[in-house]
């Protein structure tokens, strides 16, 4: 039985089920999701995405049945600490897109285009969307923006890359924006990201964030494209859902301001904060490491001496240990 945070519990049937899949009880290796299946799965069932930075973390969310894993320029702000998303480096996305895109197989593992890596020429768009599939085994990139980045979009897509669009709140924009704000809420406003939203789908992306928009606005747009929108404070009218891993994790720096849109469905920075408390004591007490959690040295033998035997020199504890 796999433990749900709201305290219900499902099997493994249950869960296949909310995912649409067969249950396979072979243990054979799961069909990994394209970008084509994912917006198949408009209509059907909602998709569940996450943002990932890491392996072991990647796997856990395959594990858990996570459907996209985005490799998000968030990592800049929860993984290295800065207060947003400009200073991500292309090759310092390309480094985490790697090792989250060769630890799992089923989740369609999409890399984030970072600030003034798509902005310039679509030239130089599609080599560094290139990188996220060769270098980082990503299968999809994300671009933020709408009309004004589709010479950027349809160049990597002309290039063979599925492109996930992303509109709204587009954190790259802090500045032009004002700050991190809802949009949308005025109709003018409204009317451009809905007007944007058809534009990008016209284009050929896959699938569409909307960030930080009104439930409504959201709800209107998804009934109005034929592709997936993906959700992060967009309401439940939407066809998937993201949020930043470290945020529903409770792992945000301290300090931070989470919005509201985010549920925390665990608190690891105080589990955390309580483990290695414990473990700081515990070192300091002498009651870590015990003596099942230390070695022993091989009793000495004793030594059969014959006359041609010389006598050995006296080993260091060391020594014993190695030799
Ligand atoms: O960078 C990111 O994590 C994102 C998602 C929150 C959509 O763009």
């Amino acid at each position: 039985m796999t433990p749900i945070s709201n305290g219900l519990h499902f099997s493994t049937s249950h869960l296949a089920a909310a995912y649409g899949d067969e249950p396979d009880h072979s243990g054979a290796r799961a069909k990994p999701l394209t970008a084509p299946r994912i917006r198949e799965m408009k209509g059907k069932r909602r998709i569940a995405c996450l943002t990932a930075y890491d392996a072991p973390t990647a796997r856990i969310l395959e594990n858990a049945g996570l459907d996209v894993l985005l490799v998000g320029d968030s990592l800049e702000m929860v993984v290295y600490g800065a207060s947003d998303t400009l200073g991500a480096s292309l090759d310092r996305m390309v480094v985490h897109a790697r090792a989250v895109g060769s630890a799992v197989t089923r989740p369609l593992v999409v890399g984030d285009m970072p600030y003034l890596s798509y902005h310039t020429t679509p030239e130089e768009a599609v080599r560094n969307a290139g990188r996220f599939i060769v270098e980082g085994r990503c299968r999809a990139v994300k671009v933020e923006g709408g009309r004004k980045r589709l010479p950027a979009i349809r160049a990597i897509l002309d290039a063979e890359i599925p492109v996930m669009g992303h509109i709204g709140l587009t954190p790259q924009s802090v500045h032009a924006l004002g700050g991190f704000k809802v949009q949308g809420r005025k109709r003018a406003d409204a009317m451009r990201i809905l007007d944007d939203a058809r534009r990008l789908v016209d284009a050929g992306v896959f699938a569409l964030v909307l960030e930080c928009v009104p439930a409504e606005l959201a709800a209107r747009v998804t009934e109005a494209v034929p592709v997936p929108t993906i959700g992060i404070g967009a309401g439940p009218a939407c066809d998937g859902q993201i949020l930043v891993l470290h945020d529903m994790l409770g792992l945000a720096p301290g300090g931070t301001r989470v919005p509201r849109f985010v549920r925390r469905y665990a608190d690891l920075g105080n589990a955390i904060h309580e483990a290695v408390s414990r473990y700081a004591l515990e070192v300091r007490s002498g009651y870590f490491p015990s003596e099942a959690e230390s070695y022993e040295a091989e009793p000495e033998e004793p030594a059969k001496r014959t006359s041609a035997t010389p006598t050995p020199e006296p080993r260091t504890e060391a020594s014993s240990l190695v030799g």
